[in-house]
């Protein structure tokens, strides 16, 4: 397996017998899964994707990354959520933090329709100015707010720079295959455009097209991320808890859960790895939040956040654990050379890597945190490539839904999410929400 379970830090924590006696509930869940007999059964798409996806689509990817990198020096993808995260994510663990100031012969990408902040929006407009464009409109149901009212912009961009005709070949949709205002407008205007399957929710569509074109567009091999991730669903479809060390995770998690530890922290120590944090936040808190249930999955980079929230998880409410992601071998190291005078003291370190530093103040971290009460879950990534990062993405999706299940919620919906939608129509004065807008002005004043 490219991902394994390490308790080695959870050893009098989780005692034994407790843990076994999970494996019956692990099971059910398991079944229910792939028996698709349980709660949100409809959107069970991903566990079958890596080897069950639509292979003419996904030459038409590759073959649409390749137009854009000779169409464009920027690709602006829109969406929010789903629709965003996982592409993102990708892009910084596999190129790089600072993609779009590397040398590269791929293009620049840039991430909108997140926010609607005008401030980011006019900035990245600037930014703009003077480069070829490419926009890749992603949405699911083709009407998220954010992510339309910002490919409104960036059509008006296109258009006004290309005309209405030159636009349609840069402007690529990411949508449902039949309906939605977004695949309406593609289908009227002829643009190119890529399926969400209707059985693949949101925040387990990174695998589709929603993340795999702009990943291809930054240069990433698809087939790498494919591969490992078909092979993680293979190793993962073994449904005894001992075998499975994506079921530990998830039956760990529980069992931390159920003493009260309702916090889970994501802890890194490589900061390419900051944005797929976001992403495991989204799949894990939209999945379990829910009937005042689930834990609040958050995250950390080491060592920069050991120096501001370090003090509270050493030493404040005893309310989380942490799953350290152990990646075995970074990208690339460095030599620490001795210096003569060690005008810094540090010539301790030095004739050794960087990463054994690095290494070293995660074991140091880890200790010291298990001394202060909070439990470590250490979950090993041999290193950072396509392949390891298709495999840890199928790991993070089928601990979710597993999790979910041992919780008894649905991890396929997200209902929580319509209140604020509610309210902003409203106040927003949209055709229809009237009496809604009323009372809530009533109560803003
Ligand atoms: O996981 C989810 O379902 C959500 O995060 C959605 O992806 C997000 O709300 C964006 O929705 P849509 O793709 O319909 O614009």
């Amino acid at each position: 397996m490219a991902i394994h379970f390490n308790d080695s830090y959870l050893k009098g924590v989780i005692h034994e017998d407790e843990y076994k006696g999970l494996a019956p509930l692990v099971k059910t869940c398991h079944d229910a899964l792939h028996q698709k007999t349980g709660l949100g059964n409809d959107f069970l798409g991903w566990v079958d994707l890596p080897v069950d996806y639509d292979k003419e689509e996904f030459a038409r990817i590759k073959a649409a990354a390749k137009r854009i990198n000779e169409q464009a020096d920027v690709l602006i993808v829109l969406g929010i959520g789903g629709s965003y995260l996982g592409a993102r994510a990708a892009i910084e663990l596999l190129r790089s933090p600072f993609y779009n100031s590397l040398k590269k012969d791929t293009v620049d990408i840039y991430f909108a329709g997140n926010s609607v902040s005008a401030t980011y929006l006019q900035e990245l407009l600037s930014i703009c100015e003077g480069k070829d464009l490419a926009v890749n409109c992603v949405s699911k149901s083709g009407t998220t707010t954010e992510t339309a009212l910002a490919f409104r912009i960036f059509k008006q961009l296109l258009e006004e720079k290309y005309g209405v005709e030159g636009a349609k070949s840069r402007i690529y949709c990411t949508t449902d295959k039949a309906n939605g205002k977004l695949k309406e407008l593609a289908d009227e205007n002829g643009y190119e455009c890529f399926v969400i399957p209707d059985d693949v929710g949101g925040r387990f569509s990174v695998l589709t097209a929603v993340g795999l074109l702009p990943i291809a567009a930054a240069g990433c091999d698809l087939d790498a991320i494919m591969k490992g991730a078909a092979d993680a669903r293979k190793d993962f479809l073994e449904p005894d808890l001992e075998k499975n060390d994506c079921y530990k995770y998830a039956a760990t998690r529980f069992a931390l859960y159920q003493k009260q530890k309702k916090m889970e922290i994501m802890v890194s120590f490589e900061p390419c790895f900051a944005t797929m944090a976001e992403w495991y936040k989204q799949l894990f808190g939209e999945s379990e939040g829910k009937d005042n249930k689930g834990l609040y999955p958050s995250s950390v980079t080491f060592s920069t956040d050991l120096h501001s929230l370090g003090q509270f998880i050493q030493e404040g409410s005893r309310i989380m654990f942490e799953t350290f992601m152990d990646i075995k071998k970074p990208k690339q190291d460095m030599y620490i050379k001795p210096d003569d005078s060690n005008f810094d003291g540090l010539n301790f370190l030095a004739d050794q890597n960087m990463s054994v530093v690095n290494k070293t103040v995660m074991d140091a971290t880890i200790l010291a945190h298990s001394e202060g009460g909070v439990p470590c879950v250490v979950l090993e990534m041999p290193e950072i490539n396509e392949y390891e990062m298709g495999y840890m993405i199928y790991f993070f999706e089928k601990a979710c839904g597993i999790s979910a299940y041992l919780l008894g919620v649905n991890p396929f919906n997200q209902p929580g999410v319509e209140s604020y939608k509610t309210n902003m129509f409203a106040l927003l004065g949209k055709p229809g929400y009237e009496d809604l807008q009323a009372d809530l002005k009533a109560k803003l004043s």
